[in-house]
Order: structure tokens, then C-alpha cells, then sequence
């Protein structure tokens, strides 16, 4: 994306900037300028190791707000708490995002006014690790760094190049145009901006009585992986999702659902849409669920459960005679002739692509965070190696872009 667009993107923009205690912090000024160049407000907040590195008068100077630093300073208590301050802004972003700020973050601290403005806001969070190759490769901060990202923070690098400390490899801060460009992608200037997507997730919960129902084991988390890489293309994403342990993804409006009929209602219910992906594991039956609980009964026979068939919500959008989504995109779990199967749904549920998987139990591709898939459309099957899950999601949104004419790395092979 080219500087201009994520300049339309951040124009107006306000960014809490959390400043962590890095040499890399001396790239802070230059971050704060690209971003007023584009339009963005700059509200920045220091951390006491980051105070080590630049100066609160300095970040003032440029960014032509008030500095904030400690917690218990009354002043800044009395005209804005910490609670407003960590719900104005638009975006936080933490640059640099120490291996220490890193972990304090997914314990939950509110130490200083930095970590504490990390636990109250409810906006998206971004951050630009920066650290020693060492440091940054180390598992507990590659276990950390996983947590955020399930977290739903976004995360911008880090680089790979000589570093400070004389060592070279991953773990140099992200250069500040890069950072501004992860906003601006973020805030919908990238090759999706204007087109709307829904994207179905995780599985359906199909009642029996009040407190038992059909289950499958979807986790959602390739369906809530494609949500997150369609936003961040600058799609504008509505997640319908079933009952799932995930937090909903950054920048994208996340509708919860228990059951399939729910989950085809709010699919109509956001539509107009350009694109569909239903990546879904929806029950295909419902049964007629009791009013109150089942009871086990000596001596009578078992209960038995009359079921009835759920609607077809993927073959529901791809039938529509108006408002069909114009790319429909299925997903085929299948435990044996994957691409033979999935070949024949995508022509009978009448989706324009269907992404086949093997969901046999040895996969693990159910509830696990990595898959195997084949691309299947008019063409011929293209099947990508196993890859993480988050990784298909971005291939295949990455195709989508391409599909709606943008150049990029989602052409076919
Ligand atoms: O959630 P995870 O743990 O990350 O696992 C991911 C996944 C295995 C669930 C996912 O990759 C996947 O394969 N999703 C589709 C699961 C499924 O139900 O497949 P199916 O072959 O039974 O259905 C075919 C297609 O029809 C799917 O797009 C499904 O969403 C859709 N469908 C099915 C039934 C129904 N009543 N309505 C639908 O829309």
C-alpha cells in the first residue's frame, strides 16, 4: 500500500501512542511526524522505562499533546482518568513493544499508567515488538506473542537486521512508515476497502432441552482467522459466529449465535454483502428441544429425538436471485476423497469456490491450528501445503483481492 492511501485511511484518526522503554523508542519521533503528515492525532503515553530513552518535552514538542506518564499523577486524574484516556483514541499502539511490555501485557499488569491504559481500553491494540534476536526468539516471548495475537492485537514486524546490540536476526522495530502503513491497513485503505464480506465461524449448538445440545468440535479458529485477514485487507467483516472460547477479532463486527437458524437469520440480516465465506461447521439437523430437561425415567424407553434439517446457509447465499454475494466461498470437511467430494458440493451447493479439508480425527485440522487445504473453483484444484491457519486465512483473502482485480500476491499459481 502506497503512503497515500494510508494517509486517506489515518486522516482523523487518534492514536494513543504507548511508548515502551527500547533504544528502538528513538525511532518515536519520526513515527509521531508520519503520522500527523497523514492526518492522525497523536496522544502519547510513556512508560517509565521508555522516559529512560526520549523525553516527554520532545514527544510534546511533536506531537503537539500532552504527555502522559504516571498513573497516580493527580493533575491528569482530575482532567482526564485513565479510563477516558484509554477509550478516546481510535487505535493503541504500543512502539516499541518490549519483551518485558510484552509480558506484562498478557498478565493482565496495570503497573503504570501504559499497562494500566492496556487493560481499560476497549479499542484495538497494535504493537511493534522490538527486542534482541535472542530476546524476541525466546520461547516465553514467542508464547507471549501468541497469546496477544489470540488476544486480538494486532502486530506490526518485527524486522530482521542488525540490531543496536551489535547482534543481527529478527527483532528490530518495524520502520515507522511500515507501522503507519499497518494502520492504515488497519483502518480500511487496503485492496478490500469498500467491499463488505461475511464470513461464517465456529460451530452450531442445536438444543435438545434447556440444558443439553448437538455439538460438533469447530473451534472457529480458521473461520475467525479469515474475518481478521479480510479486515485487514480493508474489508468491512461481519462475523457471524457460533458459540466458540475466541475473543471476537479486532476491526471486525462479530454477531454471536447459538444455533444454525440464528446464524442463517443474521447472515441475511448483513446482507447486502460482495463476498461470502462460510467457513461454518453448522449442525445439519435440529432437534425439537424440550421445554424441560429430559428426565431418566426407570423402566420406560430412552427418549428419542426427532430431527429436523437445518437450513443451508452457504447454499442459501449462493441460490439468492438478488442480492447474492458476487464470490460465494464454501468449505468442504471431508474424511476421505477430499477433492472428489468437495469438487461435487461446490457444484451442489452452487458456490463459486469451495476450500477443501480433511477432517479426519488424525488431522487434527477440528479444534487445531494448522490446516491442509485445496482450492477448488472452475479451474483446477489447487491444493497449498499445510500451512497455520491464520496463514490459509491470509492466502485466501489475499486471493480474494486478487479476484476483485487488484495485483498481489493472491493470484493462482
Ligand atoms: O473451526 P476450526 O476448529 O478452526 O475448524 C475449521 C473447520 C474444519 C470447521 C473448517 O475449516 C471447515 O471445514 N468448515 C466447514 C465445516 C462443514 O460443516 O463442512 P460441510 O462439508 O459439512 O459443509 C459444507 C459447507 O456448507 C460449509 O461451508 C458449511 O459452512 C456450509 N453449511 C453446511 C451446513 C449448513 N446447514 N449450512 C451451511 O452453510
Amino acid at each position: 500500500m502506497g503512503v497515500g492511501e494510508s494517509g486517506a485511511a489515518l486522516s482523523g484518526k487518534r492514536v494513543l501512542l504507548v511508548v515502551g522503554g527500547g533504544i528502538a523508542a528513538v525511532k518515536i519521533p519520526d513515527l509521531i511526524r508520519r503520522l500527523r503528515e497523514r492526518g492522525a492525532s497523536v496522544s502519547p503515553v510513556l512508560t517509565r522505562a521508555g522516559a529512560e530513552f526520549v523525553t516527554p518535552l520532545s514527544l510534546s514538542a511533536l506531537a503537539e499533546e500532552k504527555v502522559y506518564t504516571e498513573l497516580f499523577d493527580l493533575t491528569d486524574e482530575a482532567e482526564m482518568g485513565h479510563i477516558q484516556l484509554s477509550r478516546q483514541a481510535d487505535i493503541v499502539l504500543v512502539a516499541p513493544a518490549t519483551a518485558n511490555l510484552m509480558a506484562r501485557m498478557v498478565a493482565g499488569m496495570a503497573d503504570e499508567l501504559a499497562t494500566t491504559v492496556l487493560m481499560a481500553t476497549d479499542k484495538p491494540v497494535m504493537i511493534a515488538p522490538a527486542m534482541n534476536v535472542r530476546m524476541w526468539e525466546h520461547p516465553a516471548t514467542q508464547r507471549n506473542l501468541k497469546q496477544l495475537r489470540a488476544d486480538g492485537v494486532l502486530v506490526a514486524g518485527p524486522n530482521e537486521g542488525s540490531m543496536a546490540c551489535g547482534e543481527f536476526g529478527p527483532g528490530r522495530m518495524a520502520e515507522p512508515l511500515e507501522i503507519v502503513d499497518a494502520l492504515g491497513r488497519h483502518f480500511g485503505s487496503g485492496p478490500l476497502a469498500g467491499k463488505r464480506a461475511i464470513v461464517t465461524s465456529g460451530p452450531t449448538h442445536e438444543p435438545i432441552d434447556p440444558v443439553r445440545y448437538i455439538a460438533n468440535r469447530s473451534s472457529g479458529k480458521q473461520g475467525h482467522a479469515i474475518a481478521r485477514a479480510l479486515g485487514d485487507l480493508g474489508a468491512d467483516v461481519v462475523l457471524v459466529s457460533g458459540p466458540t472460547a475466541l475473543p471476537d477479532p479486532p476491526g471486525v463486527e462479530t454477531v454471536h449465535v447459538e444455533t444454525a437458524v440464528e446464524m442463517r437469520d443474521a447472515c441475511e440480516a448483513a446482507l447486502p454483502a460482495d463476498i461470502a465465506v462460510c467457513a461454518a461447521a453448522v449442525a445439519d439437523w435440529r432437534a425439537e428441544a424440550a421445554g424441560q430437561k429430559l428426565k431418566k425415567q426407570e423402566g420406560q424407553p430412552l427418549p428419542q429425538l426427532a430431527l429436523a434439517e437445518n437450513p443451508d446457509i452457504l447454499a442459501g447465499l449462493a441460490g439468492r436471485t438478488t442480492g447474492r454475494p458476487e464470490l460465494v466461498i464454501g468449505f468442504a470437511a471431508e474424511t476421505q476423497n477430499v477433492v472428489e467430494y468437495a469438487t461435487a458440493k461446490r457444484k451442489k451447493k452452487g458456490c463459486d469456490w469451495i476450500v477443501a479439508n480433511d477432517v479426519s480425527p488424525a488431522t487434527g485440522t477440528f479444534g487445531g491450528d494448522r490446516n491442509a487445504v485445496t482450492l477448488i473453483s472452475a479451474g483446477e484444484p489447487e491444493t497449498w501445503p499445510p500451512m497455520a491457519k491464520t496463514e490459509v486465512a491470509e492466502r485466501l483473502a489475499d486471493r480474494i483481492a486478487w479476484y476483485f482485480g487488484h495485483d498481489g500476491p493472491g493470484a493462482p499459481e
